[in-house]
């Protein structure tokens, strides 16, 4: 499986922050907010992955994490020129997703949680059409909104809806089989000139290959939209870090911990940042007991 994080947009709801550098590349807490959604592909046991941003970010992504290999992975990267929605994703990323099934990320959205790498890797091993997620939230017209019938069963979703069906969001991490390609090349763009998400997932539901998988209450899903919900992103990160001595979405620690790179290079990685928490902190995994 391929991963895609779109990490695109020009944040402007964010600026003046977002103004000269793009929304991913700021701080949640102690770390770039893209490492993040890479960790979840990772955690997913994903190892090529497409980052796709503005011809004026790309290089900034290549300079904090080049090709991928020294974390045991494979990052490229693509331009989407202009915000023209997240379906466009597959499009950009046609040839890089090749025959294989895909999964996309948005680079701001931020996960945590226990037995989310179970629910990542099950999602993955057992795709068939397309898996979607549903997290329970106080403000749901902000998102894409899934409606259930009794059972539980997906009886619409829609984008942003004034009057909300439900109050379970769509998380902005999609998994699609190949199909997908096909679906986002047959959009047309929504009113606000947007090629939709949510009208991909409409297309999986109508052939009946939409599986919503609900994220229970003991999962984080958090806001990274407004300068406040980067503020609290950032206390949460901090606060489970500092109870825990655990990192939440350290690249590094994932690719040791699933194999994708040696302790030796660990230590490297690690002595490059010697001189933060960070940097200790990796250099100090392999001789805890955990
Ligand atoms: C997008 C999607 C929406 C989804 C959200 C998750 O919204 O269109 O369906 O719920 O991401 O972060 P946007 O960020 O474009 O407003």
């Amino acid at each position: 499986m391929k991963g895609i994080i779109l990490a695109g947009g020009k944040g402007t709801r964010l600026y003046p922050m977002t103004k000269v550098i793009s929304k991913q590349l700021l701080p949640i807490y102690d770390k770039p907010l893209i490492y993040y959604p890479l960790s979840t592909l990772m955690l997913a046991g994903i190892q090529e992955i497409l980052i796709i941003s503005t011809p004026n970010d790309i290089p900034m992504y290549r300079q904090l994490l080049d090709d991928g290999s020294r974390l045991g992975i494979s990052i490229s990267y693509a331009v989407q020129y202009e915000p023209k929605g997240l379906a466009e994703a597959f499009i950009i990323g046609e040839e890089f997703i090749g025959n294989d099934p895909v999964c996309l990320i948005l680079g701001d959205n931020v996960f945590f949680g226990q037995y989310f790498t179970d629910i990542l890797q099950k999602t993955k091993n057992e795709l068939c059409g397309a898996t979607i997620f549903g997290y329970a939230v106080k403000n749901p017209r902000d998102f894409g909104v899934v409606e259930f019938d009794k059972d539980y069963h997906v009886v619409s979703i829609e984008e942003k809806p004034e009057k909300p069906k439900s109050n379970y969001a769509v998380p902005g991490l999609y998994f699609y089989d190949n199909q997908v390609i096909g679906i986002a090349k047959n959009l047309t763009p929504s009113a606000r000139g947007e090629l939709e998400i949510t009208d991909v997932n409409k297309a999986y539901l109508e052939k009946g290959q939409l599986k919503v998988s609900l994220l229970g209450r003991g999962m984080a899903w958090l806001d990274t939209g407004t300068p406040t919900g980067m503020m609290k992103a950032s206390q949460f990160v901090e606060n489970v870090q500092s109870r825990q001595g655990f990192y939440i979405s350290c690249p590094e620690e994932i690719a040791w911990r699933r194999g994708f790179i040696t302790t030796e290079r660990l230590i490297e990685l690690g002595q490059e940042l010697a001189m933060t928490d960070y940097g200790k902190y990796l250099i100090s995994l392999p001789e805890e007991n955990f």
